[in-house]
């Protein structure tokens, strides 16, 4: 059975889709290793804008598989969360744009895959959080790190350690999603955005992507000179030229992705 799925739309868009319905899309070793070789699969040919989605309406993804978990010893749960760390850090280092429509249950493992993508949509239903310390174990799959680093410490402590899930409008609140739609809409908001983006200059997206991750990474002065430097790389693109000279002939431009 595809645990994974992923279709490429006809405007550069693919949706990446977690397909274990039945176990509301909780991650096991088998949807992981599926996750890991998808998205290798996905940088051989790469769309334009990547989105990322759970099976249903219910759950975007309702955590490692517990049931799994329960039977490792403490080197198949480093494994475990190795091979997380892999699949999940493979979207966070994505060269294109990538946005989690986050539709339903996003717990521990599900709120770490989000936090892995550039942008989250939420539905109205959508609930996070960090169950892990109630089942006597920590965030094994980024979430200790990638939390804090969008959220802040104070916020990411309270969330991982009481263990509290949060409703869609809260989870605004705190950054952790950028926008709430209505129940049952957050593929296809999603998918617009996606679109919106994929209809600008591919490289320049791809480009400026990594220009605001460093921001994350380096200081501002390092930070400034990256951005110049990405800056005049995309001079010598084919699709600038097209970009800039269509503005300045009036007309639509055509990007090739060159
Ligand atoms: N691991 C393994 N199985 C899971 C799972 C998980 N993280 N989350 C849900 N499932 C399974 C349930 O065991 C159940 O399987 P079954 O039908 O074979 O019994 C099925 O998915 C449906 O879940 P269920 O609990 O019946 O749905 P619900 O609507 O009553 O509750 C949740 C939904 C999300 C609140 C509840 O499933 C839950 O708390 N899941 C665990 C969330 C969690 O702690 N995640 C972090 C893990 S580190």
């Amino acid at each position: 059975m595809d645990l994974v799925k992923v279709e490429h739309g006809d405007k550069g868009v693919a949706v990446l889709t977690i397909n274990r319905q039945e176990k509301l899309n909780s991650l096991n070793q088998q949807v992981l290793e599926q996750v890991k070789q998808a998205l290798i699969d996905l940088k051989e040919d790469p769309p334009r804008v990547m989105v990322v989605t759970g099976a249903g309406d219910k759950s975007f993804v309702a955590g490692a598989d517990i049931a799994a978990m329960n039977e490792m010893s403490p080197l198949e749960a480093k494994r475990f969360s190795e091979l997380s760390h892999e699949a999940v850090g493979l979207l966070d280092r994505s060269l294109v744009p990538t946005i989690a429509a986050v539709n339903g249950f996003a717990l521990g493992g599900g709120c770490e895959l989000a936090l892995a993508c550039d942008i989250r949509i939420a539905a109205e239903n959508a609930l996070f959080g960090f169950p892990e310390v109630t089942l006597g174990i920590l965030p094994g799959m980024g979430g200790t790190q990638r939390l804090p680093r969008l959220v802040g410490p104070g916020i990411a402590k309270e969330m991982i350690f009481s263990g509290r899930r949060i409703k869609a409008e809260e989870a605004r609140t705190f950054n952790l999603v950028n926008r709430v739609v209505p129940e049952g809409e957050a593929l296809k908001a999603a998918k617009e955005l996606a679109e919106e983006i994929a209809a600008n200059g591919p490289v320049a997206v791809r480009h400026a992507k990594a220009a605001v991750n460093k921001a994350q990474d380096v200081d501002l002065v390092s930070g400034l000179e990256y951005e110049a430097d990405q800056f005049a790389l995309l001079f010598g693109t084919e699709d600038a030229r097209e970009g800039m000279g269509a503005f300045v002939d009036r007309r639509d431009a055509e990007f090739k992705g060159r």
